[in-house]
């Protein structure tokens, strides 16, 4: 299918612009990039902060936005990460990994996030209960940011890509992730298991969740659920925030 394409060089936050479209019945895909972010954002009321000043964008932001009814939401965050990292380290040299629920790593370091958010579209889904409008949001770090004080410095895709620029690195991610995303609303996470577990970042590590619970990560189900072995047996984790224990 067509996918409209659009650039801004500034705007508060490319998934806000985009749920804002949702909401008032503007549908078809629409991947927008934007050089700047005002007010990007993360997962859990995080902000998602862009290096500013930089000639070139020193991050990729961009979002995806199409209507869409799979028969199973979980996992979509998932699918749009396995693409993401087979697109921008296809033969795993680049150690990029995948953080479930969506975050993008190397070594331990993170290289990019995603976050997918739904809305009903104003004109509804022609008769199709399913659908909803999906915003796709994914920032990924190109060049490094100098001195931006945080405790573990970010990765990014200069470390293995020296000359790559964010309009390049979209280009290659742009028809790879729509696939994936339409390969998911027909199929699910399932067929796609196999790829994230190539990359899986927790597996085998000793994890903490957000509600205190501790335990050993045996990778993520077919539903996309994370699983964690606790002192009360395998838990299918759907939502939380996880963070790898030191060993
Ligand atoms: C996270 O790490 O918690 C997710 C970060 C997602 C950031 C991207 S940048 C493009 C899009 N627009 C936003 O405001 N957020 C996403």
């Amino acid at each position: 299918p067509g996918c409209r394409a659009e650039h801004l060089a500034e705007v508060d936050s490319t998934n806000t612009e985009l749920m804002r479209r949702a909401r008032s019945g503007v549908a078809g895909p629409v991947l927008l990039v934007a050089d700047r972010q005002t007010a990007g954002r993360g997962r859990m009321g995080r902000s998602w902060q862009s290096a500013i000043g930089a000639a070139d964008p020193a991050s990729l932001t961009f979002s995806l936005g199409l209507p869409l009814a799979p028969k199973e939401w979980s996992g979509l965050s998932l699918a749009v990460g396995v693409a993401l990292a087979d697109c921008l380290d296809p033969d795993g040299r680049a150690s990029v990994s995948l953080k479930w629920p969506n975050d993008l790593w190397v070594e331990g370091r993170k290289l990019g996030g995603i976050l997918v958010e739904t809305a009903s579209s104003a004109q509804g889904g022609q008769g199709n209960a399913r659908e909803r409008h999906v915003v796709i949001g994914a920032g990924i770090n190109i060049a490094k940011r100098p001195g931006d004080g945080m405790r573990t410095p970010p990765a990014c895709v200069h470390e293995w890509q020296p000359q790559a620029t964010a309009p390049e690195v979209l280009l290659s991610l742009a028809a790879p992730l729509l696939r994936s995303v339409l390969e998911f609303a027909e199929a699910g996470f399932g067929p796609l298991a196999e790829r994230f577990a190539r990359r899986d970042a927790l597996r085998g590590h000793e994890v903490a969740l957000s509600d205190g619970r501790t335990g050993r990560c045996e990778g993520v189900g077919p539903g996309g659920e994370l699983r964690v072995r606790t002192g009360d047996g395998v838990q299918a984790i759907t939502s939380a925030e996880v963070s790898v224990r030191p060993s």
